[in-house]
């Protein structure tokens, strides 16, 4: 079992410092990997190929092993998230009102598809099942921002106003 100094040590040997060093007081138990990759990835907000050498180190699962975990769940990312996060709901409401036409529209402006980001980190867009707002279907979220009764149209111009908007920052 690590002590806290020694994982300080070994996290800074990985540059990970300000790591929550809680959740990385492996001692051993089984069951560690999931909690260990969920620690990584709200700390960078991804899973970094350094992180996963890292765990491979400590619990003495190989890395390929860990990249298979990481692949099953949806709920882990290889690849930072975007600057801007489109939600775009293609529940019941806003699949009837013609989400799929918002889908194509914004993958083929951004050149991604689900769950992907653009590789200019600006966009990650997100397939969800409803964002609760059912009655200005078809909607998307983008970061905290609700857009609603869209077109195919209006959700390009949108896309241009956050490129806009990041060129001024
Ligand atoms: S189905 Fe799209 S907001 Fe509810």
């Amino acid at each position: 079992m690590l002590q806290t100094e020694e994982i300080k040590l070994e996290q800074s040997k990985h540059g990970f410092s300000g790591f929550k060093i809680e959740l990385w007081k492996y001692q051993g138990e089984m069951g560690a990997l999931i909690p260990l990759l969920q620690s990584a990835q709200e700390t960078y907000g991804y899973i970094p190929e350094s992180a996963i050498d890292y765990i491979s180190e400590i619990v003495g699962i190989p890395s390929a092993e860990i990249y298979g975990v990481i692949t099953f769940y949806s709920q882990f990312r290889l690849k930072p998230m975007g600057k801007n996060i489109i939600k775009v709901c293609d529940g019941t409401a806003c699949h009837v009102n013609a989400s799929t036409m918002i889908i194509r529209a914004i993958e083929s402006e951004l050149q991604i598809g689900n769950d992907e980001t653009t590789e200019d980190g600006l966009f990650t867009l997100q397939k969800v099942a409803c964002l609760g707002c059912c009655s200005l279907s078809p909607v998307i979220m983008i970061n905290d921002e609700t857009y609603g009764r869209l077109t195919p149209k209006k959700a390009q111009q949108l896309l241009n106003e956050y490129r806009e908007q990041a060129q001024k920052e």
